[in-house]
């Protein structure tokens, strides 16, 4: 069965062609889009690339080890699931997929506030492996209540997102229609009836939903007013008195994502956070963000000590997670090549993105003869 897996989709790239012949246009173009002329995404590409690794053939070669300690925990690798919102629109359940996937593979899964699974679902199925992607909701009974749901479930690790002050504009989104919550336009059951595989899972999975929350939309009927919550509630600018209020209140780790100055790393050390994922959330917000792979090693020599720095944005494949590791990430996170993932293999398709990402990896580690991912920096050109 993998064999036949690796027949059809070798590389995530493989997956992206597939993805594109099995789910709507509208669905296909919410995962791929970047913001405004998509420059930011292309600038992701081109900065990874221009990443090179120098070998050391004749060094004692030793066979690679990908594990990795995050936040006191061992992960079988060292990257994760992003934080993917409304991943629902993309497969039914993709969510619990990729929670179940991670956990079966041991390495992080993040879920994102607007996902379409709940946190205790989310739980669940990727048990320690639960981290969760905040976006601090203004109100703080709601807050309290997200933090204590966390609490409950034995989430240790909440990750705050501060790179969406405002909504960004995806002409692709735009020109395809799509709407949050997604409207059922002609033009949408067009594109639908024509992919009959999303079509049928998601009529027998109905529409997707903001599983996390639900409980906090009292009189909610519909999937508009919670678009409407999400609108007016959600959108709570992050700064650095909403961080020190989320310190206090957050006995577990925290993590702030969406990182792209050193000053404001400054700011996440000073306030006794523990980590940060350098990011630009996939050039899906400021088209002029300067790539992580640019900002990654400054960030890295001033707050490298104190704080555990990651990174996203860009991943493709297993060598663009070797290049973060060069550059001094201590763990990678990719988004859109896990949805990609479920939308050509549903759930084997979540598993079957990790292990391509992982063994593409381990073999860039054993063609450059490096045994563990921190010791990758050794082989940056
Ligand atoms: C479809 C989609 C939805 C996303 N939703 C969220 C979200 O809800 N919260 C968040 O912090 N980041 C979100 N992101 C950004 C990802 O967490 C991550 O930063 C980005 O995808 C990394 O880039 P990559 O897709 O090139 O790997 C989303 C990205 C995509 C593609």
């Amino acid at each position: 069965m993998v064999q036949a897996l690796i027949r059809k989709s070798a590389c995530v790239a493989d997956l992206k062609k597939r993805a594109k012949r099995r789910i709507p246009k509208f669905a296909f173009d919410y995962i791929e889009g970047g913001c405004n002329s998509e420059l930011a995404l292309s600038n992701n590409r081109t900065a990874l690339d221009d990443i090179f690794l120098r070998p050391e053939y004749l060094q004692k070669y030793q066979t690679p080890e990908l594990g990795t300690t995050l936040f006191g925990k061992q992960y079988a690798s060292p990257f994760g699931i992003a934080p993917l919102g409304l991943s629902g629109l993309v497969w039914p359940d993709a969510s619990a997929m990729h929670a179940r996937a991670a956990l079966k593979a041991n390495i992080p899964f993040v879920l994102s506030t607007v996902s379409t699974i709940s946190i205790e679902d989310a739980a669940k199925n990727a048990e320690d492996n639960f981290w969760f992607q905040l976006y601090p909701p203004a109100d703080e009974e709601i807050l309290d209540d997200m933090l204590k749901r966390l609490l409950d479930v034995g989430c240790q690790n909440l990750v705050v997102t501060v790179d969406v002050p405002t909504p960004s504009r995806r002409i692709s989104a735009i020109k395809s229609g799509l709407a949050v919550p997604p409207k059922i336009t002609v033009k949408s059951v067009f594109e639908s009836t024509i992919r009959p595989f999303w079509s049928l899972a998601t009529v027998r999975a109905g529409l997707p939903q903001f599983a996390t929350l639900r409980p906090y939309i009292k009189d909610a009927k519909n999937i508009e007013d919670i678009a409407t919550f999400i609108r007016v509630t959600l959108r709570d600018v992050v700064d650095e008195s909403s961080l020190r209020n989320l310190r206090d209140k957050w006995q577990g780790n925290l993590i702030v994502k969406g990182i792209s100055h050193v000053d404001d790393a400054l700011t996440v050390k000073e306030i006794g956070a523990d980590g940060i994922i350098v990011s630009n959330h996939g050039g899906r917000q400021l088209d002029a963000s300067l790539p992580p792979a640019e900002t990654l090693e400054e960030i890295i020599d001033a707050v490298g000590a104190d704080l555990t720095v990651m990174a996203d944005s860009g991943v493709e494949t297993g060598v663009d997670i070797a290049r973060y590791l060069a550059l001094g990430a201590e763990a990678v996170f990719a988004g859109r090549a896990f949805l990609y993932g479920v939308a050509a293999h549903g759930e084997q398709g979540a598993e079957h993105t990790i292990d391509l990402l992982r063994d593409e990896l381990e073999q860039v580690m054993s063609q450059v003869h490096c045994a563990k991912p921190e010791l990758m920096h050794q082989y940056l050109e």
